[in-house]
């Protein structure tokens, strides 16, 4: 690279730094209104700094790419659309709406999902207003989810979950799983950022103690997740940032299914008592 194209670059870098903090003063302002008595400004705070981030594509902003970018999970997700028959997709945690696209783009179904921060949910809403299937909520994953099984149409309905609303101290994850394994629906879910025994090149979330995204913190469910699976394909054979995760169904029929597809592993034993 020539020293010219250096520059270009650390200039290019130092603008986008400069508007990205830009953009967070909107942000700051409206979640100081939030505290006060300017509730209703502060949306215009988060629209102000969503607008920024959407007209401002170079930012390269955190949750650009589908499925973190991994080409392999983008395999995996279609390969579950493909044989499970599939006619609903909830995702909890919308953030850009980067995965949300991607599945509005491979499944003409209804499509659900939320994001508790009001700058994601206002720029996402906007990215994918064009997409007359997918409803974006500003909402806690879990009063989605609540809301979404009563609905007495899901009785008959397979459907995928994607769960990655984890970013927080309040992670929603354990209270996620609880309804979908209550509920009497018929789902695959796949959790993102979750360990993947014996492949410590998956990367995981973890939120302090008793918060490691692993099977170790669902034990509680050990009884009722009969049907769980991680990637088959070793994590250095995925591209992207390699986040682990677990699919699992609620359904004996369903499994039939997943145990099709050559790029999952059923979790044994084994994986349980890591
Ligand atoms: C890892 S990002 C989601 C990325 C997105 N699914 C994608 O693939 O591009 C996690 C998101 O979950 C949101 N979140 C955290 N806790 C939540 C909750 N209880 N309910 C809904 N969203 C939540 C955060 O605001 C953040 O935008």
């Amino acid at each position: 690279m020539t020293e010219y194209n250096k520059l270009l670059r650390l200039a290019r870098t130092r603008i986008d730094a400069c508007l990205s903090g830009v953009a967070g003063w909107p942000e700051s302002a409206g979640r100081y209104l939030e505290r006060g008595r300017g509730e209703w400004l502060a949306r215009y705070g988060y629209l102000l700094a969503a607008q920024i981030d959407l007209a401002i594509p170079s930012l390269g902003l955190v949750g650009a790419k589908p499925f973190n970018g991994q080409v392999k999970r983008m395999e995996i997700f279609r390969a579950i659309l493909d044989v499970s028959k599939i006619s609903m997709i909830v995702e909890t945690g919308t953030c850009r709406g980067a995965t949300t696209e991607y599945m509005a783009r491979n499944f003409n179904g209804p499509i659900y999902s939320c994001d508790l921060n009001q700058r994601y949910f206002e720029y996402a809403a906007r990215r994918l207003a064009g997409w007359t299937n997918v409803e974006v909520q500003l909402a806690d994953s879990r009063r989605l989810l609540q809301q979404l099984f009563e609905l007495p149409l899901l009785r008959d309905r397979v459907v995928f979950l994607y769960l990655d609303a984890h970013w927080n101290k309040d992670l929603p994850l354990l209270g996620e799983i609880s309804l979908i394994l209550n509920s009497q629906i018929s789902a695959v879910a796949m959790i993102d950022d979750f360990e993947v025994p014996f492949d410590q090149d998956y990367g995981y979330d973890t939120y302090g103690r008793g918060k490691k995204l692993c099977l170790q913190m669902l034990s509680c469910f050990r009884d009722q997740m009969k049907y769980a699976y991680f990637p088959a394909l070793p994590a250095v054979k995925e591209s992207g940032p390699r986040r682990g995760c677990l699919v699992f169904t609620t359904s004996a029929a369903l499994d039939q299914h997943l145990q099709t597809l050559t790029n999952l592993r059923r979790a044994t034993q084994r994986d349980w008592s890591v």
